[in-house]
């Protein structure tokens, strides 16, 4: 890979050993992929923030890192953190954990990274605009970045993004090329798709006949009439988990579809392929729901409101938690919604979520609208789930 004199300045030494570390991770990663250069990114997103995730190890590295003069160069915000950095103890969090958990936070703003702390940067200010090369990790934001905003991403990991952030560049491979944003098979859906959902049994279905079909293809997808930014959030955080994509096209929908033709290849979606996304998504044996969650992705404000009409002072019976990013949330207190939410027993458990929060042993049957979720409460926590609309969910709370 071909670096400029600046970027070889980078690699010995002379911006410090945080920043040589991450121009070795980035020129290592570019060999691999067969990158012929570094891009300059102008917003990066890092995931791998909860301690839950990240261990001694982890914290280590990006102690070192903040130690080693490590500075973001570009607009950089975070994942969610394994615990509500404000609210923790409410959230049954142990004191030991949540001391490692901000030795993490306080590591990243010491490299200069925005602590949101959200899975949804586009929300609340990392937006950026067509055409634009970032560094993103996250993979359900990623898929969201480059379909719907038709920024440039890679699906970036934990240590290639901080090094992204740490540089203000990325490999030019992969989505960061036109050739590679091209769609590869055509996709028509004949079901009926309302709501989160609906969308995210769509991005089950959809990813699982993709990885049958045994390539990365970037699909077109045709059919889908209107789709709500809250649906494309949960589309894209299925697609992603089930299917790995990070791009796709909606014809009529999203930014770059215009450009193509749909390809000869085609794949369809029927009602019944996502009746079966539904059930499976399902655990039979889930039995009792001890523990429900709305906002994965983390919650819009648009659908906070929606819950504060839902709950309408009842109060709920169950551990129901309510994941969104500080700024969202304190929308939501100006606006009365939390004051209305909180009242029904539901906690508010900002800049986490019942993925990465460190809750593995505390429940046994999860009930969600999330797909993404859902995939993630098993194989993480083991919890049984329970797939349900965004209004079943909130009824199951108060069951
Ligand atoms: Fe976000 Fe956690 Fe879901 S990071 S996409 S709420 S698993």
């Amino acid at each position: 890979m071909k670096l400029t004199p600046e970027e070889q300045a980078f690699l010995e030494g002379r911006h410090g050993p945080a920043a040589r570390k991450a121009m070795e991770i980035l020129a290592a990663l570019g060999s691999i992929y067969g990158a012929e250069r570094l891009t300059p990114v102008t917003s990066v997103q890092i995931a791998g923030v909860s301690y839950d995730n990240l261990g001694e190890a982890g914290l280590l590295f990006l102690s070192e890192m903040a130690a080693g003069g490590g500075r973001a160069q570009v607009f950089t915000t975070l994942n969610p953190a394994g615990m509500d950095i404000e609210n923790w103890q409410a959230l049954g969090i142990d004191a030991d954990f949540a001391e490692n958990q901000r030795r993490v936070i306080d590591a990243f703003a010491r490299m200069g990274a925005v602590t949101t702390c959200s899975c949804t940067p586009y929300l609340f200010g990392n937006l950026p605009h067509f055409g634009e090369h970032i560094a993103w990790a996250e993979s359900s934001a990623v898929c969201y970045a480059n379909s719907v905003l038709g920024a440039r991403t890679n699906r970036e990991g934990g240590p290639s993004a901080l090094a992204a952030a740490l540089t203000g560049r990325t490999p030019e491979y992969g989505y960061h090329l036109e050739a590679k944003r091209r769609p590869g098979v055509t996709v028509e859906v004949s079901a009926e798709v309302q709501g989160g959902a609906d969308f995210g049994a769509l991005g089950k279905a959809l990813g699982q006949k993709l990885e049958a079909a045994g390539q990365r293809l970037v699909p077109y997808v045709r059919g889908l009439k209107a789709v709500s930014g809250d649906e494309l959030k949960a589309l894209c955080a299925s697609l992603a988990t089930y299917g790995g994509a990070a791009l796709f096209h909606l014809e009529g929908l999203t930014p770059e579809a215009a450009q193509f033709t749909p390809p000869g290849q085609t794949l369809t979606i029927t009602p019944a392929d996502l009746e079966a996304a539904h059930r499976a998504l399902n655990d039979a044996a889930a039995g009792e729901v001890d523990f429900v969650s709305l906002g994965c992705p983390h919650l819009s404000l648009n659908e906070i409101a929606r819950l504060a009409d839902l709950l309408n002072g009842r109060r709920v019976t169950k551990e129901f938690w309510i994941t969104t990013a500080r700024p969202t949330k304190q929308m939501a207190d100006r606006m009365g919604y939390t004051a209305r939410i909180e009242a029904s027993g539901a906690k508010f458990a900002v800049d986490t979520c019942c993925v990465v929060a460190p809750i593995r042993g505390r429940f046994k049957a999860l009930a969600t609208d999330s797909a993404k979720a859902c995939y993630y409460a098993y194989a993480k926590n083991k919890f049984k789930t329970r797939f349900l609309p965004f209004d079943e969910v909130v009824a199951e709370a108060l069951r």
